[in-house]
């Protein structure tokens, strides 16, 4: 177990690129999945073009995108990626209330991997009472269940994986969805996004050895660090929390997110020089070409003070023309990073004990 040291560990490096060791570590191939995003993306696209009846587009004034977690990110997709160019408001609902505004002229998508989150089953539900048009995607549980007994359109996706590692099966349906209801042209976003993620996969997958492979470079360094990840507004805020996300539910690490420019007028002042507490933490900025001029700038003044408060800055640049595969580009390298950075530290990067006692812990009788 090498979760302690801090840094570049030597045994460390050498189980990342000892197929051997990393099957030990991961019996359920979670890294497998993460290897896959690809492909999901492609076949999480086909699934949702391919449902026939969706409620009418005319008239429709706003999009919640009702989930939790793994799941819930992809309302942060969709608002990152349709949001600036859709005349229609896009919220992530996030909790067991649907907004004010979701009525009848809402369109409301309910995602839930596990079909049995109670917060979307719950919003999800006054959704209905209230007469938005509503599309379910699960991939089972009670919220399909309910969707057919309701009589709403359900995008069906594969099972058998954690919701978190299903990204491409939970965001791609409900941005076709969009597409589907004049919400967003896709133009050639979603190839080009598959395209670039084969290239991430090839370079970050288990095959690519340290020498050559940021995702394992990077989850060297963060060892035994804290890792803050820093976006800006749009998509690589989304990007930021999806990475801390998952460096919280694969490496088993405390991790914390903001965006520029608001971590600008309060976080910036957490880092100060020669602080005993800065070297603990190490703050990864992601970046993209598309970023408002005053935000790259604001960036780089950022990182430039951040840098003496803490452990390491380092940058991460997506690759892609289009917003979509800019952050799914950005949120794979983090799935890769926070992947080996749990088996670096000698954990298995797939179970999610807190989550799943927490939920028993609250249960209650249906
Ligand atoms: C598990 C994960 C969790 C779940 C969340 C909601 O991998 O990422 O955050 O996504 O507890 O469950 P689902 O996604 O089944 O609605």
């Amino acid at each position: 177990m090498t979760g302690g040291a801090r840094g570049e560990d030597p045994q460390a490096a050498a189980d990342l690129d000892d197929p051997a060791r990393l099957e030990a570590l991961d019996p359920t191939d979670f890294l497998g999945a993460v290897e896959r995003l690809p492909e999901q993306v492609r076949e999480g696209w086909r699934l949702g073009a391919a449902q026939r009846h969706l409620p009418p587009g005319e008239g429709i004034r706003g999009v919640a995108v009702l989930g939790m977690g793994g799941s819930g990110i992809s309302g942060d997709v969709c608002r990152a990626v349709v949001g600036p160019r859709s005349p229609v408001v896009i919220e992530a609902v996030k909790g067991y209330e649907l907004p004010g505004w979701a009525g009848p002229d809402a369109l409301v998508l309910a995602v839930s991997y596990s079909g049995n989150t109670e917060e979307t089953l719950a919003a999800f539900e006054q959704a209905c009472e209230r007469g938005a048009r509503v599309v379910a995607v699960a991939g089972g549980g009670r919220l399909a269940e309910l969707a057919r007994r309701r009589g709403v359109p359900l995008v069906e996706v594969p099972g058998g994986l954690m919701p978190r590692a299903a990204l491409g099966y939970l965001a791609m349906p409900i941005l076709a969805v969009c597409e589907r209801l004049g919400l967003w042209g896709s133009g050639a976003a979603v190839a080009e996004a598959a395209e670039l993620l084969d290239q991430r996969v090839e370079e970050c997958g288990r095959k690519s050895a340290i020498g050559v492979n940021p995702a394992k470079q990077l989850a060297l360094r963060l060892l035994g660090r804290v890792p803050v990840v820093y976006g800006s507004e749009g998509l690589a805020g989304v990007a930021a929390y999806r990475w801390k996300c998952q460096f919280n539910e694969n490496a088993k690490v405390p991790a914390f997110w903001n965006a520029v420019p608001e971590l600008d007028h309060n976080e910036v002042m957490g880092w100060p020089p020669g602080s005993p507490l800065g070297p603990g933490f190490a703050a990864v900025v992601l970046r993209h070409a598309g970023e408002h001029a005053r935000v790259a700038t604001r960036i780089d003044a950022t990182a430039e003070m951040v840098e003496p408060g803490v452990g390491f800055v380092e940058q991460a640049w997506a690759r892609g023309a289009s917003p979509l595969a800019r952050l799914l580009d950005l949120a794979c390298l983090g799935d890769f990073t926070s992947t080996y950075l749990g088996l670096a530290r000698g954990i298995d990067p797939a179970p999610i004990r807190a989550i799943e006692r927490l939920k028993e812990a609250i249960e209650r009788p249906r």
